[in-house]
């Protein structure tokens, strides 16, 4: 039987409880699959500072390393709010990141039908409905500039990217965007920012080598309008660290719930980490409130993208179809007349529908 070795990083706030709903879809996919999965839990983010007084022990990054992929749930919460910045658990996120050379967020939005209610937007803006994959630079950018501070008078952040860090995200999006619908928007601030001329005009470099996709730009504030007036226009999104930050917590939202969508984060190997886009929830963290969705759609892009299991990747998104399809809700994407449920049972749900 095929032995995978994950690691997983439970963190705070909820994490733990979406980790572990998700863990039991994992294991109902091994099943079925004829996978096991090894799980190793390490320390990072809140817990790691209470527990080892850093947000990213040393023996956390040589497990990830030296593991298929990393599971992980949240990170952060306002008990280690007044830290200094490079002491705080986001420190531990930003850092594995880093140490694993994920540099390719993707992030899809997609809404499911039986979600629409869930929208925000009108329903002749939904049309026939969303999907739209941003796809974010996460190892650059004004994330991983150097800060500066002048006495109490003055601070700043550098905004950097080298052509490298942008050919490479350039060509990740290019790639994703021919499997789609072939069309990929490249945000950026051109008008303004020297980083952002100099980012566009790689782009349409390395577009050249896509001539069968097509490639527009858009300034970031005028993306962010266009996500909620004409959503449709948008297959793929490529753009930098921070609007990617910003960006994918929008087209989440306008897809019903940030408590339903995944991501991956990807290097140059086969190595990924996945987790929900949201945060750690701290307000309902315990109270079994939380929705799994998100946390066990990323372990379908674990699957699909670090391990190669694609029917079992495929199996994992079904199964979450189904259970959506039956009417379950966790309290996030209720709508009336559907039935509320817990987290724990919301992954109990799933993993016997990927069972039937
Ligand atoms: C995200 C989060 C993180 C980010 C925070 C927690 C550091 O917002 O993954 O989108 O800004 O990248
Ligand atoms: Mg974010």
């Amino acid at each position: 039987m095929k032995t995978y070795k994950i690691a997983v990083i439970k963190g705070d706030g909820i994490g733990p409880e979406i980790v572990n709903a998700a863990i039991g879809v994992m294991d109902a996919a091994g099943e079925k699959f004829g996978m096991k999965f090894d799980y190793t839990d390490v320390l990072a983010g809140g817990c790691a500072i209470d527990a080892e007084g850093v947000p990213l022990p040393q023996k956390t990054v040589d497990i990830c390393k030296d593991s298929d992929a990393v599971l992980l749930g949240a990170m952060g919460g306002p008990k280690w709010d007044n830290l200094p910045g490079d002491q705080r658990p986001e420190a531990g996120l930003l850092g594995i990141r880093k140490a694993l050379g994920l540099y390719a967020n993707l992030r899809p939005a997609m809404l499911f039908d039986e979600l629409r209610d869930a929208s925000p937007l009108k329903s002749e803006i939904i049309g026939d409905g969303l999907d739209v994959l941003v796809v974010r630079e996460l190892t650059g950018d004004v994330y991983f500039g150097a800060k500066h501070r002048e006495g109490d008078d003055a601070v700043w952040d550098e905004m950097k990217y080298t052509r490298p860090e942008i050919e490479r995200i350039a060509r990740t999006a290019f790639e994703a965007a021919r499997k789609r619908s072939g069309k990929v928007t490249s945000v950026d601030k051109a008008n303004v920012l020297e980083v952002s001329r100099f980012w566009r005009s790689i782009v349409h470099k390395v577009a050249e080598e896509y001539p069968d996709v097509e490639l527009n730009d858009l300034y970031v504030d005028n993306a962010a309008m266009q996500l909620v007036i004409n959503p449709q226009q948008f297959d793929t999104i490529l753009t930098g660290n921070l609007f990617g930050d910003i960006l994918s917590d929008e087209a989440s939202m306008i897809t019903g719930s940030i408590g339903m969508l995944p991501s991956a984060s990807l290097g140059e190997g086969t190595l990924g980490m996945y987790e929900p886009i949201h945060g750690s929830a701290p307000d309902i963290a315990g109270t079994d409130k939380a929705n799994p969705l998100a946390t066990i759609l990323s372990t379908a892009m674990l699957m699909r993208y670090s391990l190669g299991e694609e029917e079992a990747a495929n199996a994992v998104e079904a199964a979450v179809q189904q259970v959506l399809k039956d009417g379950w809700r966790t309290a996030d994407i209720a709508s009336p007349g559907k039935t509320v449920i817990g987290c724990v049972e919301m992954g109990e749900k799933t993993a016997a529908a990927l069972k039937a």
